[in-house]
């Protein structure tokens, strides 16, 4: 039994991990049920992402794109994986005018758990946080953009 120990609280740890986005899946279909989208609210990426991805991404994220950032910025090392103008080119959602919005708009992708789970990030006041272009150029990848 004493040998379990150390598991049981991993296995707590990551519970705890799970309880938090269970909460915020819930938060998410909750308001959904008040409009017409029958599922939780997080929007949908315009196109298929690798095996595993939403898992890593969804216990990770804040860690992955610090140690990218770093990895850039200390060391020069400069790939398209894990940047964050690839995040928000996949991860776009269109607004009304069929153009992605910005993070200005409750409904950006990045701000649909933070809103919920009240995180704030600076990240947009320097990189945007939309693509350059309109959603369908998306992924076409491609620098400019500007400010949000
Ligand atoms: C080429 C497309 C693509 C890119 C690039 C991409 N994603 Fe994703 N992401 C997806 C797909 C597909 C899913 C699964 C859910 C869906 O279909 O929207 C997903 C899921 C997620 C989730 C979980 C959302 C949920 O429903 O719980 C997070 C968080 C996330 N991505 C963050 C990121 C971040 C941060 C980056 C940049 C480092 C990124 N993604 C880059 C396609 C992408
Ligand atoms: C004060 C402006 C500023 C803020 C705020 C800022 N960044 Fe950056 N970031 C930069 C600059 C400048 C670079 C270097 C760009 C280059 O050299 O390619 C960079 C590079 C990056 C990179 C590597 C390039 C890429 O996209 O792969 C990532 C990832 C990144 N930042 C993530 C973040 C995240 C996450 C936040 C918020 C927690 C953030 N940044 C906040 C200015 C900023
Ligand atoms: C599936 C829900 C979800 C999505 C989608 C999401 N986040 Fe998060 N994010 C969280 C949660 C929950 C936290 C706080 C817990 C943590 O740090 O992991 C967080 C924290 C962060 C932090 C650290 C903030 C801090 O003050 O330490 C950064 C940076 C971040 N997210 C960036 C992003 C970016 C950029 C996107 C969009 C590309 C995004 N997130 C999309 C749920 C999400």
């Amino acid at each position: 039994m004493r040998r379990a120990f150390p598991k049981t609280l991993a296995a707590a740890g990551l519970m705890a991990v799970a309880v938090l986005l269970a909460g915020i899946a819930w938060a998410a279909n909750d308001s959904a049920r008040k409009s017409r989208v029958p599922m939780p609210n997080i929007p949908k990426a315009l196109k298929e992402a690798e095996p595993g991805h939403a898992e890593r991404l969804r216990n990770d994220h804040r860690q992955l794109l610090v140690h990218k950032r770093d990895q850039t910025m200390r060391r020069g090392i400069r790939t398209t994986d894990d940047s964050l103008k690839e995040c928000v080119a996949c991860h776009a959602v269109p607004g009304p005018d069929k153009l992605p919005v910005s993070a200005q708009s409750p409904e950006h992708f990045c701000r649909v758990c933070h809103d919920y789970a009240a995180v704030s990030i600076d990240c947009f006041s320097c990189h945007a946080s939309r693509p350059p272009k309109d959603v369908a150029n998306a992924n076409k990848g491609g620098g400019g953009g500007g400010k949000r």
